[in-house]
């Protein structure tokens, strides 16, 4: 086969986006006022089911709502693993609270569930889960300790739409739970996020924290605290309520890519291959990501897929690693292994929903000869 170049991400849009998108220039229903903003709450709450959703401007600008909205701030630490995206550590830090990590699952690459007790004291506030990649984290054991302790649950499902862990929808757990709709998700916005929550005075607080903390009822522009404009506009929810529509389409087509790429990949030496499910999940796969037993290898299979036209990303940096925190003066000298070794050998490889069968068989025949000649 001719070389082809493949990104690592294509979205699809094969339902109603331009029919909504169209409604909202022809009303002139473009900002954050307009009818597709609601019904977007509405349809992905009940869809998740919980009984409320805020929507916002993406899913970090979620999780700093979420951290402030539950009051959140100085002298107290939420636990969190080391193997995240960015986001959550820095809507802890911002509200001036500190994150207390926990290493990672070799397996599921989330957070270390039997680590989290031992990072528990007397100033932890809350517990923020990050599903990372496609399976979820064992939520019953996390459960149990925000009940043990009294501490907050915030889920963060920016990667995890219509996921379910025994049965019930990742998203529904958590006091506070979080959605990114960026273009590599399930379903997409271009920008945007979510809030989920159960109680209607959390879920009014975080209505006011992402409108610049305006209050809901007294005189207009006068503030009693500082909130954001994390507003998301009716054309994001046009886009993101034809996206829903589709959702249960594009996650059979995500499993099917990940079966594929399950089947072909399964026998290569050097290189560990996500889990297909755990006792408690089938794996969606977000992404498809991939762990090489050494650094060395890492680089090279990436460098080689680059030649060959096809896009890679690497995994999450640990947040123990950050120069940005140690500069802080955070995490010096703290040892994660297993995140760490995740962070050094990991990268995943095309897996959007616009990607051909041809282009995931380019891919496997690709890595496959790649993993060959490297040996
Ligand atoms: C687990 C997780 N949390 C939060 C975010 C941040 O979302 P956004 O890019 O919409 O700000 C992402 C983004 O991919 C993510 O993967």
């Amino acid at each position: 086969m001719n070389k082809l170049k493949i990104p690592v991400n294509t979205p699809s849009f094969s339902g109603n986006e331009e029919k909504y998108l169209l409604d909202c220039i022809r009303t002139g229903w473009i900002s954050s006022e307009g009818p597709f903003i609601k019904e977007f709450e509405d349809r992905f709450s009940s869809y998740i089911g919980r009984k409320e959703g805020i929507a916002v401007a993406n899913g970090s600008a979620a999780l700093d709502v979420a951290v402030k909205a539950l009051r959140i701030g100085v002298g107290d630490e939420v636990i969190m693993p080391t193997f995240s995206i960015i986001s959550p550590a820095q809507s802890i830090i911002r509200a001036g609270a500190t994150p207390v990590l926990v290493d990672s699952d070799p397996l599921t690459w989330n957070i270390d569930v039997d680590q989290i007790e031992l990072k528990i004291s007397i100033r932890t506030k809350a517990i923020i889960v990050v599903h990372i990649y496609g399976l979820p984290v064992d939520m019953d054991p996390v459960i149990a300790l925000c009940k043990k302790y009294g501490l907050f649950l915030i889920e963060d499902a920016a990667e995890m739409h219509g996921q379910t862990y025994k049965g019930k929808k990742c998203g529904s757990f958590g006091d506070i739970s979080t959605f990114s709709f960026y273009p590599n998700k399930h379903i997409t916005t271009g920008e945007g996020g979510m809030i989920l929550v159960n109680d209607h005075e959390l879920a009014e607080r975080c209505r006011k924290l992402k409108n610049l903390a305006f209050e809901p009822s007294g005189r207009r522009f006068v503030h009693y605290e500082l909130g954001w404009n994390y507003r998301m506009t009716n054309m994001q929810a046009a886009l993101g309520l034809a996206q829903l529509e589709k959702i249960e389409d594009h996650i059979k087509r995500k499993k099917e890519i990940g079966s594929k790429y399950q089947d072909g990949l399964c026998n290569i030496k050097g290189v560990q291959i996500p889990l297909k499910e755990t006792s408690y999940s089938e794996n969606i796969y977000w992404v498809f990501g991939l762990v090489a037993d050494s650094e060395t290898i890492c680089n090279n299979v990436v460098k080689k897929l680059t030649e060959n036209g096809i896009g890679t990303r690497p995994f999450f940096w640990c947040m123990h690693e950050q120069p940005v925190f140690n500069e802080m003066g955070l995490f010096l000298n703290e040892k994660y292994p297993h995140a760490s070794k995740l962070s050094r050998n990991g990268f995943y490889i095309p897996s959007g929903l616009g990607l051909k069968d041809e282009e995931i068989y380019y891919v496997i025949d690709s890595f496959k000869k790649i993993c060959i000649d490297l040996q």
